[in-house]
């Protein structure tokens, strides 16, 4: 059992190189790094098993051995309404969503539905580096509202959004809520004000809000359309369990659209995409996540447990690599590095975490614009792992 929480175990190391781990497999570190046996901390998921409940219900459904058309049951809505409305008093009617096999595909599908060929869709760069594709694979735009950085601590710059959404072109904005990668959660005030700028301007709100769930000890999600009536009829919601219970692997995500239009429209589109049917492992877990008390404790110990890594990463680099600055994040398991003071240019930087410190990191200019010297490490791994990660780090700058 785990010194660190006497329930859950999360220092446990478990070996994923052998399970087609996108993240640890060898073949994919190769291709990708130019080295199988690089330390990965890359992709956005999780080195823990998902609790426990969840495993026991996916044997369960497996070891049925009919592996049929599934339907959503009347029990998989009632466990996701009444997450939403335990955890965060949101009253979601089970007519609101949809269900795609990802916030990725449904970012697709809701660019798709909402946008013209060569209209704009605004994001807040530094920011998760898929919505770019996803942008520009629908024939759109990127118009680009740069966060603003002061004193390690990043904000909206509400001025300039000012100025992108006069853009005649610009249609929609994609918020991520919390930010992936400099881990911010929205305050109500600054979703207010991005609201308001969007209200006035007819820009739609898509918030991608997958690592909702992962809030750190301190700081509070605030859901954008149950900030007032306006937003409610003006937004998508991209919701998940595949960060919170790490099961991205199943392949499972809930859109809520309030608004009657804008959700058939959304619907459409996704009926031409030909993305429908629930896969009935995703349902299983699903159902079983937002339902199982003992999934939800596992999830406030995972919480701590990450609290423990994050002040784990702040001493150490602080004692040991004064260089790197931690930019504190607010949320999600994702931890934006400043390393502008090693003075290294983005493809140094890069060949140093590869080729020195043996990292498999993913580099801060693939975020678009101002991620350039920055580095995101993914810090949902036993505490064991990390401090081989940071060793590594230490001992390559020594060398420098
Ligand atoms: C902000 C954000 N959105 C979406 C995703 C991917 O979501 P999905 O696997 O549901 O497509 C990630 C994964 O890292 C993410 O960080």
């Amino acid at each position: 059992m785990s010194e660190t929480n006497v329930s859950f175990d999360f220092d446990q190391v478990i070996d994923r190189t052998k399970s087609n781990s996108a993240k640890w497999d060898k073949k994919v570190l190769e291709k990708r790094f130019g080295d199988p046996d690089l330390l990965p901390f890359w992709v956005a998921d999780m080195d823990f098993k998902a609790p426990e409940p969840i495993i026991e219900k996916l044997v369960q459904t497996a070891e049925y051995g009919i592996y049929g058309y599934s339907i959503l049951p009347p029990s998989f809505f009632e466990s996701v309404l009444s997450w939403f409305k335990r955890r965060y008093e949101w009253d979601i009617d089970e007519k609101w969503l949809s269900q795609t096999p990802g916030v990725i595909p449904a970012l697709d599908v809701a660019v798709n539905a909402f946008c013209n060929s060569g209209d704009k869709v605004i994001v807040q760069n530094p920011v998760y580096y898929p919505f770019y594709r996803v942008i520009e694979n629908n024939g759109c735009r990127i118009l680009l509202n740069p966060l603003k950085l002061s004193n390690n601590h990043y904000t909206m710059d509400f001025e300039d959004l000012e100025k992108k959404v006069k853009d005649p072109r610009a249609k929609m904005i994609i918020l991520c809520n919390p930010h992936n990668p400099i881990g911010r959660v929205w305050t109500e005030e600054e979703l207010k004000q991005l609201g308001e700028i969007c209200i006035q301007n007819k820009i739609l709100v898509v918030s991608d809000d997958v690592h909702c769930d992962l809030i750190l000890p301190g700081y509070k999600y605030t859901n954008f359309a149950i900030l007032n009536d306006e937003f409610t009829q003006n937004s998508v919601i991209c919701t998940s369990t595949s960060k919170t219970f790490n099961l991205a692997g199943l392949k499972i995500s809930n859109i809520v659209i309030i608004n009657q239009k804008l959700r058939q429209t959304f619907k459409n589109t996704q009926a031409n995409f030909g993305v429908g049917g629930p896969n009935l492992f995703a349902v299983a877990a699903m159902e079983t996540a937002y339902s199982h008390q003992t999934c939800e404790n596992w999830l406030d110990a995972l919480l701590e447990y990450l609290k423990g890594n994050l002040n784990f990463l702040r001493n150490y680099i602080k004692e040991k690599i004064p260089k790197i600055k931690l930019i504190e994040p607010e949320g999600t398991y994702l931890v934006w590095l400043d390393c502008r003071e090693l003075k290294l240019e983005p493809n140094e930087l890069e060949k140093f975490m590869r080729e020195d410190a043996k990292l498999a990191l993913d580099e801060g200019y693939i975020f678009g614009q101002g991620g350039e010297g920055f580095e995101r490490i993914n810090i949902a791994c036993p505490r064991s792992i990390l401090k081989l990660a940071l060793n590594n780090i230490t001992t390559a700058i020594r060398k420098m």
